[in-house]
């Protein structure tokens, strides 16, 4: 394994300590513990693709009931189907997260369903790459929906919900570009920015209620998104994501290390974390 690869399943052994039992080779498969959501139940926005869909499967996986939602059906409805297939409990719930009747359906029949909501996962999410003399008016409003009121929809819900039920863990996806700028991509910067201080403020707020808050910073991250992105641009997808693998780790992250952050801040792993930004990005922002 090369310093930097992700965390495919990997070999470790086990030194015989005198007197007990034997050595053994295990695999991180069966030595990682997979009830680390035991009991929760799960609401995951974007849930129909890239780092929402993976995040859906694996918080499934660890024991978590999962509600997803997301406005392209048909993919939904695909990830909730494989969820069920690996013994998973799911409902996928399709609907439009700048939509206040939309977000108030999938909580209700959350609560309805499963009995409540322990942890909000807040990641649907759009881009325009465009200046903003580029932009229309439409598209600002448009980004400025998905990424940013969205949270505060779902929020405004789902708060009442954990407060009642002693607390809870609330996961926004902003980005690597809510901390610093890029080139052409104006409102997506603003748009993430609003969310990492979006995030500190519900931090704060809500913390006498036993609810953490904390957000991620993905860098470039394989996904749908990013080859729209390049389609945006007008460039070749091989030429944009050389040019996103430009980073100390040489490479463009996977939806499963993105997943794995969300799992962190939603676990007890994490039982003091909360107003935090945390960067998941191969090491693109180390140097700003
Ligand atoms: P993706 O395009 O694969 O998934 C986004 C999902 O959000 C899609 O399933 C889409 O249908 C859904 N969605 C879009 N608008 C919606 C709406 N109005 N209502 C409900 N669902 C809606 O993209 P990806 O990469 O998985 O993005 C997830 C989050 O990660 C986004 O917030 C994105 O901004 C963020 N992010 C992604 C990075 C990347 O390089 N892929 C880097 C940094 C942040």
């Amino acid at each position: 394994m090369v310093a930097g690869d992700p965390p495919a399943a990997f070999e470790f052994k086990l030194k015989a300590i005198p007197g007990e039992s034997p050595a053994t080779t295990r695999t991180s498969e069966n030595a990682m513990p997979h009830n680390r959501l035991d009991g929760k139940i799960a609401l995951i926005t974007g849930a129909a693709s890239g780092i929402g869909r993976t995040t859906a499967l694996l918080f499934a996986r660890e024991g978590a009931s999962v509600v997803l939602t997301d406005i392209n059906e048909p993919a939904g409805h695909a990830v909730a189907a494989e969820i069920n297939t690996q013994g998973g409990r799911v409902i996928f719930e399709p609907g439009n997260v700048t939509s206040a009747a939309d977000c108030q359906r999938v909580t209700e029949r959350a609560v309805r369903e499963f009995g409540g909501i322990h942890i909000l996962f807040n990641n649907a999410g759009i881009i325009r790459r465009a200046s903003v003399v580029e932009l229309s008016e439409t598209d600002w409003d448009r980004v400025m929906a998905v990424n940013v009121k969205s949270m505060f929809l779902m929020s405004r819900l789902v708060i009442p919900i954990m407060a009642a039920a002693g607390g809870g863990s609330i996961i926004n996806t902003a980005s690597g570009w809510g901390l610093a700028g890029g080139p052409r991509a104006a409102v997506y910067c603003a748009s993430k920015g609003a969310v990492v201080l979006l995030t500190k403020a519900m931090a704060i707020d809500h913390g006498p209620q036993k609810i953490r808050v904390n957000c991620i910073c993905p860098g470039d991250t394989d996904t749908a998104m990013l080859r729209n992105e390049a389609q945006q641009l007008g460039e070749a997808n091989e030429k944009f994501l050389a040019e996103s693998a430009k980073r100390p780790l040489g490479r463009v992250g996977k939806p499963e290390e993105i997943a794995q952050a969300a799992l962190y801040l939603a676990s007890d792993a994490s039982s003091f974390v909360t107003g935090t930004a945390l960067v998941v990005d191969g090491g693109g922002l180390a140097g700003s």
